[in-house]
Parts: structure tokens; C-alpha cells; sequence
């Protein structure tokens, strides 16, 4: 007979992935992964994508349950856009540094101070940074939201202070800029990039946007995580050094296993694994299969906030469908 869980853990015996689809059947739920999980929580996925295409998923999705096996904001991302649906996240306190360092009453004072700004908000921050922005945008669609925005206009832009300075290179467009960063792409060295550059002269250097731009300035090709992803199937290169979180690597090996995925060095002299991000891999597996087990835990949001972050997030779809 087979051992199903307890109230909290999960017998080595249990067959993890077969049961998840037998959840998924029984509950009508879709499970919505970012490129950053855990190799497993990638392959038991239903949808695997950056963060503009999990929200268009999440917006689209006619299931019951939503699993999202991501982080905090993408989880209440989904939520803003499904109110009657149940959001489900393996691990609450999956969150993320850049939504962290704009907490609503500093972001609030800020924006006070220009109030004839448009607030351009990166997907990567709370409900509540949400509610106080005009339009909201992710690493694939920032370029075109910037230049959506009249030039008469100013623009605040928040809370990537590297994605902002990239994008006010990319476009020639002042900003001001918040200060926030992502603990996993401010770690990348560049001494460590040119090194692994000398050693791989022929591999082709890809990195996210929110890299620091001494780091940028060696890519041979910068975009969102899904973007990376397709340069390297399309690429005719068979080297490539990747300056992103090191959970992409699973997916690139995955579309072009002839092809070989360096990961970037972290600053750190030590052994640690600084590429990769300490909240999106608080989800495991295990505690996927836990929350869908006991519909726990659960994302909620009071409906007045979800209303008012629900505009800004829908002019953003409007402008990338
Ligand atoms: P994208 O997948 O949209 O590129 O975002 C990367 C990221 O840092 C998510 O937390
Ligand atoms: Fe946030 Fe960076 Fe982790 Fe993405 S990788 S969730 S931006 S801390």
C-alpha cells in the first residue's frame, strides 16, 4: 500500500511525483513555475516561464487552484488577478530582497516628493508598492513600458536600482531611480567574469538586467530569464556563461544538451552559493506536494488592496498582449 503523508513530512517511500498529479486532477489545480526552482519542482510543472509570461498564465488559467511554486510577489501577483481562485505557495516566507526594500510608507513619501511622476514598478515588490504605482513591468516588457510614458513626463522607477540604471542607458530616458538591488545578481564579480572569460574564450556571456553594469558591460546578450533561455537554444555557440540565477541552467541543459552552461561565479571567496536565490529555494518538492496535501499555506489580500495593485498590473498585461 502506498504511504501517503502526515501532517508534516513526507515518507521517502512516497512516489512525489506521481501523487502531485493525482492533486492536481482532484483539486483542478495548475502548478506555475519560475525558472529559478529546483530542477524537480521545474519538471512537475505544468508551466515553467519568466515572470511576465507566469503572470499571463496565472491570468489566463481556467483552473481551480493555482500552485505557484515561486516566490511571494509572483504568488500575490496571481492573486491580484484571480480573486475567487485559490493561490497556494509551498513556503510563505518564500520572499524576495528587492520587494523588500521598498516598504509601502518610505515608497509612499517618496513618491510624494514628485508627484508629478509616473510610477513605473517592477513586478519584483509587494502588493502594496503595486497599488502605489501607475504602470508595473518586468525584466522582458521594462523597455517598451519606459518608452510607452510621454517624454514629457518624469518617471520614478522602482525598486531595481540596476534594471532602472540599464534601462537609462537603453533608452537615453532620465529616471529616478529607488534603491533596491537583488542579493543574487548584485553578488556577480566581474574580476571572476573576466577570468572565466579567459579560460572560455568562446563561450558567449548571457546576464539578466538586473546585474550590476560592470557585469553587464561583458554580456554578449542581456534579457529576462526566458529570453536567456531562447538566445541559447537559437544561438549558434556551444559555450555559454550564464550571469543569472543558477536554476535557469536546468532548463537550458534540458532544450540543448549538446550545448555546455557555465554558471557565474559569486563574488564570495568562500564556497557558497551565492547564484543561487536563498528564497526561491526555500520551495522544495516536498513542501509543494504539503500545500497542495492541506491547501495550506494559502495566499490572501485584503480585496481593497487587490483592487487598487490590480491596475496598474493590468495596464502592463494591456500593453505586453
Ligand atoms: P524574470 O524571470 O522575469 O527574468 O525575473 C527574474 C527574477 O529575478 C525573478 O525573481
Ligand atoms: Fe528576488 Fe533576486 Fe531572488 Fe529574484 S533572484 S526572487 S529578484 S532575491
Amino acid at each position: 500500500m502506498m504511504e501517503t503523508a502526515t501532517e508534516t513530512h513526507v515518507s521517502a517511500k512516497q512516489d512525489l511525483f506521481e501523487q502531485i498529479e493525482q492533486l492536481k486532477k482532484a483539486m483542478n489545480a495548475v502548478i506555475l513555475a519560475h525558472y529559478y526552482q529546483e530542477p524537480d519542482i521545474q519538471d512537475v510543472a505544468d508551466f515553467l516561464g519568466d515572470s511576465l509570461q507566469l503572470a499571463q498564465a496565472a491570468q489566463k488559467t481556467d483552473a481551480d487552484v493555482i500552485v505557484f511554486a515561486g516566490v511571494h510577489f509572483m504568488a500575490e501577483t496571481a492573486k491580484i488577478l484571480n480573486p475567487t481562485k485559490q493561490v497556494l505557495l509551498p513556503d510563505l516566507a518564500a520572499g524576495c530582497s528587492l520587494a523588500d526594500s521598498a516598504p509601502a510608507p518610505l515608497f509612499a513619501a517618496f513618491k510624494a516628493q514628485h508627484p508629478d511622476a509616473v510610477v513605473i514598478s517592477y513586478i519584483n515588490c509587494t502588493a502594496e508598492i503595486k497599488a502605489l504605482s501607475d504602470i508595473i513591468c518586468t525584466s522582458s516588457n521594462a523597455e517598451k513600458i519606459v518608452r510607452s510614458v510621454p517624454a514629457d513626463k518624469k518617471i520614478i522607477f522602482a525598486p531595481d536600482k540596476n534594471l532602472g540604471a540599464y534601462l537609462i542607458k537603453k533608452t537615453g530616458r532620465e529616471m529616478i531611480l529607488w534603491q533596491g538591488s537583488c542579493i543574487v545578481h548584485e553578488t556577480f564579480s566581474e574580476r571572476k567574469l573576466i577570468w572565466l572569460k579567459t579560460r572560455h574564450p568562446h563561450a558567449k556571456v548571457i546576464a539578466h538586467p538586473e546585474c550590476k553594469s560592470p557585469v553587464l558591460a561583458h554580456a554578449d546578450f542581456i534579457g529576462s530569464t526566458r529570453a536567456l533561455l531562447e538566445y541559447t537554444m537559437k544561438n549558434d555557440a556551444t559555450e555559454f556563461i550564464v550571469v543569472t540565477e543558477a536554476g535557469i541552467l536546468h532548463e537550458m541543459e534540458k532544450k540543448s544538451p549538446h550545448k555546455k552552461f557555465i554558471a557565474a561565479p559569486p563574488n564570495s571567496e568562500s564556497s557558497c552559493n551565492c547564484n543561487e536565490c536563498p528564497y526561491m529555494k526555500l520551495n522544495t518538492l516536498e513542501k509543494l506536494y504539503l500545500c497542495m496535501t492541506h491547501r495550506a499555506p494559502e495566499l490572501t489580500m485584503p480585496e481593497a488592496l487587490r483592487a487598487q495593485a490590480e491596475k496598474s498590473l493590468l495596464r502592463m498585461l494591456e500593453l505586453s498582449a
